[in-house]
């Protein structure tokens, strides 16, 4: 039986196995949502916007969810300046830990999708992450905009000077700048403004999105999240990847189901 294609009517619902299923039951010819999505990044301006979860599969525990980093630490003991200000050392001891954990890290086939898509991109590409593993680098992404800042970056309580710092285990504990003051993490901690310049970045490709790609993310801290409905409410198409449900869903004009590692290598 010969039926018209429905993908483009499908192209702005979230096309649930449910309805493909029966679709194809019926005789009607559905292209399968990750062929939809891979064909329409082919022209699109896109936006990737990752967390935690596309470090998974490279053994970077997420925060939240089973076996999550703010499963065992109370973020408000370990990520405000607040804590570090009254135990700079317990602070370093967990970040140390997290160094160690994301020095031994290789970017996963999520990664490089992401890196590879870059590269393709003909109408623009913009990764913003939340991530502070610096993992997109090293797959070879450029430009990241980092919400979050980062982990390799020192940045002095004292004189402000700031630095690059690979050194796993840190030493001393606490680490020192060379005026006597305390060096912390370069990190976005909760309560901070997130940096002025890589936010109006991320703003931006948000807002002149055509794809915007949720990758990853839990989707509750803000105003990162936000991002998501601001670009559905700029009208760009907004696809989810994520083993789970995050209240983004809510925006999503596709969603895939599963590890990033697995779903983006696809999507090429
Ligand atoms: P979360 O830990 O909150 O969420 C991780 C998300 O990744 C969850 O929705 C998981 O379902 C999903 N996930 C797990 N494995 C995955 C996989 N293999 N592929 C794709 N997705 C997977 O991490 P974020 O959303 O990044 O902030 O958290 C946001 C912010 O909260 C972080 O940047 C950090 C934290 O506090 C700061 O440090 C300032």
């Amino acid at each position: 039986m010969l039926l018209p294609r429905i993908d483009n009517l499908l192209r702005y619902s979230i096309v649930s196995n449910f309805w493909q299923n029966f679709l194809s039951r019926i005789g009607v010819e559905v292209e399968s949502t990750t062929e939809t999505v891979r064909r329409s990044l082919k022209t699109a301006r896109i936006v990737a916007f990752t967390g935690a979860g596309i470090s998974a599969e490279s053994q970077v525990p997420t925060f939240r969810g089973k076996d999550g980093l703010w499963r065992n630490y109370r973020p408000e003991a370990l990520a405000t300046a607040a804590a570090f200000e009254s135990d700079p050392h317990l602070v370093w001891e967990w970040y140390d830990w997290l160094r160690s954990l994301i020095h031994a890290a290789q970017p996963n086939p999520g990664h490089l999708a992401l890196t590879e898509l870059q590269q393709r991109a003909a109408a623009g590409f913009t990764l913003v992450t939340q991530n502070m593993d610096g993992l997109h680098e090293k797959a070879g992404s450029q430009d990241v905009v980092k919400l979050h800042g980062d982990i390799w970056l020192l940045r002095c309580t004292k004189c402000g000077r700031e630095g690059r710092n690979e050194q796993v285990p840190i030493e001393p504990m606490p680490p020192l700048c060379p005026c006597g003051g305390i060096l912390r993490p370069g990190i976005v901690w909760f309560g901070e403004m997130l940096p002025v310049d890589e936010w109006e970045r991320a703003t931006d490709a948000a807002q002149s999105a055509e794809i915007f790609m949720a990758i990853g993310t839990s989707a509750v801290v803000y105003p990162a999240a936000g991002l998501v409905q601001m670009a559905k409410h700029a009208r760009a198409r907004v696809l989810i990847v994520n083993p789970e449900p995050s209240p983004a869903d809510e925006y999503a004009d596709w969603i895939l189901r599963g590890p990033a590692g697995e779903i983006l290598p696809r999507l090429l």
